[in-house]
């Protein structure tokens, strides 16, 4: 079924045809838009006023003509209601009730609520998280994670090919210095003798730092280390092997926490393309030597002196780097993957460094923006109450362990003030689920490109804009069903909603919108889109609720639908945020 923007879309253009005979196709504008205020009814139309020109006719006549076209009805049922010309020739567009009723009809029978899966599904690779091994999870990969797995989640439900991988900063030089300093310090830690964890190889990690610009022969041995490592040396890559484990071991405790899927693919799994890369670029022409290292030029990227800034594929020295290494993922992902779309998500910092990524890649023939849709899409910082960037009291950076276990303690707490005779499994349960939700939801509800700052505080409240204030509206359906007690599955196969009263139109209007919701997050890629709907779903059930009493009336079937409806909305647009819902709370 189109949604009905869908809809109305192609009602208007087909009436804007028939009005004006002398337009092609190409003329017309996609400009239909839900209305954001209820006095300018559902849907709006606003292409008279850019029809104008072309038309050189008043736009409020142009809108007049095309309102007189349209037709009001949709398969012999009445669709729209009313056509209102307003202000320079915007048209006012209120949908039928019965229309209305009829989508919310279909909508209660379809587990999809609505949204078919695409006959083509295209290949979507979204890469996220992708922190450092050997070195913490920092709150910016902790943004990168939930935006990416809600994204990837989306396209998931949207019945995309999904592909999640985590570019694990697994590879590079700094290995070497690292190896030494464990085989000098801790040799155990190899031979399996010695038991560690992420926190101690951060602490070498430094040290090894220090000891490198300091001690003459850790320095050569570092250097030795690296040779080895990078001419596959056995011994080596174990060592490497054993690091990347005891790190991942990290990651993977804040992935099950957070409940985020991601398939490992770091730098380290394109290192043997790299040669192969240089050679290309090489072979195209593309690669200038400038001070001995080998450079691509892409226009339009200057330094801060306003000199050209070229993307570095190999040092002088014959390494290869961060840059290198994007080279051979981008030209991976659309090779051998033979992706459509791809997304990388880190803080807004690296937007430079992908723009260049990506212009090269074109000037390489490695992408064609014509046939795959690659974007970066950053993200702002994370800051503390003090408005800085977010860290613990010592001016370190918070383990991001601590952060979610904290969230997930102070959401205990407040159920334990709430309700203090809930069992505590019960309550350990609601308490993850409430915890883990609310620093998804804060992230999440805050326009991805601005920073936001953290508060317990502020994300664990049950009113406003808040993951629990979600979570509540469900659990209110969950308690309704349970106290009318009734199957609901049987319930659908008998009754049907009929939306009457204007608390139940305005919820079930906003209940046939969220395949629109979800497309605009598609195509936007800015998930706050979808918690604004979720919430604003939320009020208008509250509002309803308030309004038209459900129990032991002569609508309660009817209601309970409509309930029922908004319980899986909620559910499903939760779960697409990586948001857990419970039936009580
Ligand atoms: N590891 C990098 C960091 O922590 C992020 C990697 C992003 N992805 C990429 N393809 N470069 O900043």
């Amino acid at each position: 079924m189109p949604n009905t923007l869908a809809l109305l879309h192609s009602k208007f253009q087909k009436a804007t045809l028939e009005a004006f005979p002398q337009l092609s196709q190409d003329d017309l504008v996609d400009d239909i838009a839900q209305s954001t205020q209820d006095k300018f009814g559902h849907y709006q139309f606003n292409a008279a006023m850019k029809l104008a020109k072309p038309l050189k006719r008043k736009p409020r006549d142009i809108a007049q003509a095309i309102v007189d076209k349209v037709e009001a009805e949709e398969n012999g049922q009445p669709c729209i209601e009313n056509l209102e010309i307003a202000g320079p020739g915007f048209v006012n567009i209120t949908l039928d009730p019965s229309f209305l009723t009829e989508r919310a009809n279909a909508l209660i029978v379809d587990p999809r609520l609505g949204i078919s899966k695409p006959a083509n599904p295209k290949k979507v690779i979204v890469e996220f998280s992708s922190p450092n091994t050997a070195k913490e999870l920092h709150v910016g990969h902790l943004r990168s994670t939930i935006i990416g797995d809600c994204l990837a989640r989306l396209f998931e439900f949207l019945g995309e090919n999904v592909v999640r991988l985590n570019h694990v900063g697994d590879w590079g030089t700094a290995f070497g210095m690292l190896i030494a300093y464990i085989k000098d310090e801790h040799p155990g830690v190899f031979t399996g003798e010695e038991e560690t964890d992420l926190s101690h190889l951060v602490t070498w990690y430094k040290a090894s730092k220090k000891r490198f610009d300091s001690d003459e022969d850790f320095k050569s041995r570092s250097r030795l280390e690296v040779v080895a490592l990078q001419g596959g040396d056995t011994d080596s890559l174990k060592a490497w092997e054993v690091i990347c484990e005891i790190s991942r071991k990290a990651y993977q405790e804040i992935y099950d926490l957070l409940d985020v899927h991601i398939e490992e693919r770091g730098e380290s799994f394109y290192n043997p393309l790299l040669p192969g890369i240089i050679e290309d670029l090489e072979s195209k022409g593309l690669v200038t030597v400038s001070n001995g290292a080998k450079c691509v030029f892409v226009e339009g990227f200057k330094n801060r002196d306003g000199d050209p800034l070229p993307l570095m594929v190999q040092k002088s020295d014959g390494g290869y780097n961060y840059d290198t290494t994007d080279m051979a993922a981008i030209r991976h992902r659309c090779e051998e993957e033979k992706a459509d779309r791809i997304i990388y998500i880190t803080d807004l910092g690296q937007a430079t460094h992908f723009a260049m990524v990506f212009k090269a890649a074109q000037m390489a023939g490695y992408y064609d923006p014509k046939k795959q849709e690659v974007t970066h899409i950053g993200f702002g910082l994370v800051l503390g109450p003090d408005g800085k960037k977010f860290s613990t009291r010592a001016g370190e950076t918070e383990r991001l362990i601590d952060l979610l276990t904290t969230a997930v303690d102070k959401a205990e707490a407040i159920i334990s003030e709430r309700d203090p005779e809930m069992p505590q499994d019960e309550r350990k349960a609601l308490a993850k689920a409430l915890g883990i939700g609310a620093v998804k939801y804060a992230d999440l509800a805050s326009h991805r490109a601005s920073d936001y700052t953290f508060s317990y505080d502020r994300m664990l409240r049950f009113d406003g804009n808040t993951a629990a204030f979600l979570m509540y509206a469900y659990v209110r359906v969950a308690g309704i069903k349970r106290k009318i007690d009734i199957d609901i599955e049987e319930l659908i196969g008998k009754e049907k909603i009929a939306l009457q009263h204007p608390s139940e139109i305005a919820l079930g209007l906003h209940l046939t919108q969220f395949s629109e919701a979800l497309n605009t997050v598609a195509h936007d890629l800015i998930p706050n889109r979808l918690t604004d709907y979720l919430y604003e779903l939320a009020n208008k059930f509250n509002a309803f609720f308030r309004d038209c009493r459900v129990e032991g009336t002569e609508e309660q079937s009817s209601r309970l639908l409509l309930c029922e409806l908004t319980a899986r909305t909620l559910k499903q647009g939760l779960h697409i945020l990586g948001i857990e819902t419970v039936e009580k709370m």
